[in-house]
């Protein structure tokens, strides 16, 4: 990170409580000392979501994610550790000293990769207001109605025809051509040459939440394939932790409650000239549960609104289902078969959309209605289907009172028993324990690998400085085997604090990164009985020396076959050496 001086960050800290930091962002339970919460990183129903306001840490025990207030607000906000930092100085009011954020290695690459965005989505806007061989283009964004006001919103550009416009133009800027190729604007071709991924199309920045370019859409101004060339995943462009146009979005949402998901670029940018501002886009995929969560930070309310074509509907619904796993409310609105959003506000105007959008439907209805087109018959095995379909999305309604609902409605619907779709709702509950926190878009658990010795010394060493001494003497950081205990321990023994209160939250600002700050909170606030303090920390001291002794012996008996082999024998008698004296000393 940059320099953002230790005692800053401790100041920031004493100011943030970080109970009160993170229940700003989700709702925590008192349980005990502690606070408790479904982890806001990964998928769970029982929370092992962990604030200890006492050591001013948060740790989850199912994704291992944790650290300090600094930490979350990152995580959460998905902004780096520098703008969490100010986030949290500017809510305290504690004035951040200039610093430069080239300090950083991947700071400086990430920034980079922002700035020759920006150049390129000036460099295509430009093209597009000024070449001569934009004419095209020109008349091509006319016949489709944008206007110059929402043209220049979008950044909206014009990808020249030439094979490399834009890297000829970026050379003469003097960027640097790596940083271009890392961002997905430029390619490698052979004997070393360099060409654009984007030509002849039109181009449409994609911006996150906070209006930086992260990468760009290009569409062909004909009926060519493919309609669409997207920017590859960069450092910056993660296509399934995005939503296009939230940036724009993001006040008429919070006002209007509600925002409206569609699938396109120009779905947005017609809504928006057409005022309706509350639109953003999934562009064309399957919305996953990090872009859920995003939104969810704006609205609990979500009315999808897609291309009305049949392609992939049971598929779009499957998606679906993941909005009442998150506990969102979704709705559905439909079109006339052939429109989308575009073309339906140019064709029935910004009230005839609105319309629609008044009259969507719940994910319950709509699915039925889907269903009960596709099977038509009314066989006992038929309706099994369509209940089975039902319950999927059922099951997942967090609201104990509407799911009840639902069943009495499709009950109805079907004229099949309540009971009888109770009994198989249970059966659905059954397999769906099964899913695990894993694939579409869920924070994957991280592994901690430490021997229960050093944990619990580690433990101990943090919560009382006297424990440090007293391990300083028998071990060094080098005999602790996680490395990144082993950093930790470092510190503890330069810190050598004799009996001052440790503040493990502090601990992580003082390492600087240099530790994963969730290995810190994995061992601090891991439930953890300790009875007999004294002997726990001489047993755990000597397990660990015997630890290293045994790996020791081990690594010089390698050594000792492979010199004997080769018949070094002053080498192997010293190791022989060696090795008898660590045996007399495991005795
Ligand atoms: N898309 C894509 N690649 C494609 C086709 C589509 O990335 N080859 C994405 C784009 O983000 C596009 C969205 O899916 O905006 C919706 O696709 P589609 O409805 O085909 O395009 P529109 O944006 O509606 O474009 P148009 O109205 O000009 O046909
Ligand atoms: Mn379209």
């Amino acid at each position: 990170m940059g320099r953002i001086p230790e005692h800053i960050l401790n100041e920031i800290q004493d100011r943030c409580d970080i109970v009160e930091v993170i229940s700003g962002y989700i709702p925590l339970r008192q349980v005990g000392r502690n606070f408790k919460a479904n982890c806001p990183f990964h998928h769970e129903k029982t929370p092992s979501f962990v604030v200890s306001p006492d050591k001013q840490i948060y740790h989850c025990f199912g994704c291992n994610s944790g650290g300090n207030v600094l930490n979350f607000v990152k995580e959460y906000e998905k902004i780096d550790f520098i703008d969490a930092v100010k986030l949290l100085a500017e809510k305290t009011g504690i004035k951040l000293p200039e610093y430069k954020r080239e300090n950083n290695e991947g700071d400086s690459i990430i920034g980079s990769i922002y700035a020759v965005n920006d150049i390129a989505a000036d460099y295509y806007v430009k093209a597009l207001e000024g070449s001569g061989e934009a004419m095209e283009a020109r008349r091509y964004v006319e016949k489709r109605g944008l206007e110059k006001n929402y043209l220049k919103t979008f950044k909206i550009g014009y990808a020249p025809q030439g094979w490399s416009s834009l890297t000829d133009y970026l050379m003469k800027r003097g960027v640097n051509i790596e940083v271009a190729i890392k961002a997905g604007l430029v390619q490698k071709g052979k004997n070393n040459s360099f060409y654009d991924l984007f030509r002849k199309r039109l181009t449409f920045p994609i911006f996150d939440v906070r209006g930086r370019v992260l990468g760009f859409g290009a569409r062909v101004m004909d009926d060519s394939s493919p309609k669409y060339i997207n920017s590859p995943e960069t450092i910056v462009y993660k296509k399934s932790q995005n939503l296009y146009g939230l940036n724009f979005a993001k006040p008429s949402i919070r006002e209007k409650g509600f925002a409206v998901i569609t699938e396109g670029y120009l779905d947005v940018m017609t809504s928006h000239q057409y005022g309706i501002s509350n639109v953003i886009s999934s562009l064309g995929t399957a919305l996953t549960m990090e872009q859920i969560r995003l939104l969810k930070r704006y609205t609990h309310n979500i009315v999808m609104v897609y291309d009305a074509d049949q392609a992939g509907e049971m598929a779009t619904l499957r998606g679906l289902d993941l909005f009442l796993e998150e506990g969102v409310n979704v709705r559905v609105a439909t079109l006339d078969s052939g429109h989308d959003p575009d073309s339906f506000i140019r064709k029935f105007g910004p009230r005839g959309f609105s319309e629609r959008l008044k009259r969507s439907n719940s994910l319950f209805t709509y699915k039925l209605g889907i269903l009960n087109k596709k099977f038509d018959g009314r066989d006992p095995e038929t309706m099994a289907e369509i209940v089975k379909e039902m319950l999927t999305t059922i099951s997942k309604v967090r609201n104990a009172v509407i799911k009840a609902g639902y069943i009495k409605e499709l009950s109805q619907e079907l004229s099949i028993k309540e009971e009888a779709i109770w009994e198989e709702l249970k059966k659905t509950k059954k397999i769906r324990s099964f899913r695990n926190a894993g694939p579409d878009g869920r924070v994957a658990g991280k592994k901690i690998n430490i021997s229960p010795a050093e944990k619990i010394l580690v433990r101990l060493m943090l919560e009382d400085g006297n424990v440090i001494n007293r391990v300083k003497q028998d071990l060094q950081p080098l005999d602790f085997k996680n490395p990144d205990i082993k950093h930790l321990v470092e510190a503890l023994f330069d810190i050598g604090l004799t009996s001052d209160f440790i503040d493990a939250g502090k601990i992580i600002n003082y390492l600087e990164e240099k530790v994963e700050p969730y290995v810190i909170s994995f061992i601090v606030n891991e439930e953890m009985e300790i009875k007999d303090k004294d002997r726990n920390i001489s047993d755990c001291i000597r397990t660990i020396q015997k630890e290293r002794r045994d790996e020791r012996l081990k690594d010089i008996q390698n050594r000792l076959v492979t010199a004997q082999k080769n018949g070094y024998d002053d080498e192997a008698k010293s190791l022989l050496e060696e090795f008898n004296e660590l045996i007399k000393r495991r005795a």
